[in-house]
């Protein structure tokens, strides 16, 4: 099973407690590890986490500063526990606006997970789903399977594995919206939103999700058989 979440609310979060809002991003970096560990302890396969847009270079400079510090340390941080819990790390999106250290710490935590096979944790940086669409058309050119195309699409974000379509997609923060994330792979994801800023994410409430999930009826546009 394949669960994405866009983990959002951590400006206002912070705004509401008259801090900062890279304050938010830094509650919202602890609220990570335990997610993704009870990912691990359940049947997801693999978690996409959207960490930063494409749109999010136009924030603040400060901010974005900020956002990419915390960012590096964590990947510098999780790398042990990442191996010890048999995780595989991979950072998808674009690669060349991405500063030397940043780009060195992708790089270490994603080779010394390479060969973990309990949870695929893909971290999605510097990402944009149409241009991952945009950029797999162009290279697919005259391809025709469309097998080639989603490998081509792989490849513009690199994805390390193929990860396939998402069957669950949650979203933080109260907004109902895709925000540019996974637009090709979540054609059937049951979608799942949840009021509560990121940073007050909890490893309950993300079981919730699950068994909301469970509860739901997947039908990729046929009639069950046990409704005719
Ligand atoms: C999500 O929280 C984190 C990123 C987008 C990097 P926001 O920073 O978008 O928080 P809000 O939506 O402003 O509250
Ligand atoms: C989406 O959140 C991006 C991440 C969570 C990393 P945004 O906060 O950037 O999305 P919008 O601007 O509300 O659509
Ligand atoms: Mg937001």
């Amino acid at each position: 099973m394949h669960v994405g979440i866009i983990m959002d609310g951590n400006g206002r979060w912070a705004i509401e407690r008259g801090m900062p809002r890279t304050a938010g991003h830094r509650a919202g970096a602890a609220v990570v590890r335990a997610v993704v560990e009870a990912a691990a302890r359940s049947r997801v396969d693999v978690l996409t986490l959207y960490a930063f847009s494409s749109d999010n270079w136009a924030r603040p400079r400060t901010e974005v500063a900020a956002l990419m510090r915390l960012l590096r340390r964590h990947l510098v941080s999780e790398a042990p526990r990442s191996v010890a819990n048999g995780i595989r790390v991979n950072v998808i999106g674009r690669r060349d606006r991405l500063e030397p250290r940043l780009l060195s710490a992708i790089d270490s935590i994603e080779r010394a997970t390479a060969a973990c096979g309990r949870l695929l944790l893909r971290i999605a940086v510097d990402y944009s789903a149409r241009r991952a669409i945009f950029d797999a058309a162009r290279a697919a050119g005259s391809m025709r399977a469309l097998t080639c195309f989603e490998r081509r699409l792989a490849r513009a974000t690199h994805a390390a594995a193929r990860a396939g379509d998402v069957d669950l997609l949650i979203r933080t923060g109260g907004e109902r919206r895709l925000s540019d994330f996974l637009l090709w792979e979540c054609a059937y994801a049951e979608l799942v939103f949840s009021d509560t800023y990121w940073p007050d994410f909890t490893e309950g409430e993300f079981r919730a999700a699950l068994a909301e999930f469970a509860r739901r009826e997947r039908r990729f546009g046929r009639v069950l058989a046990n409704s005719a």
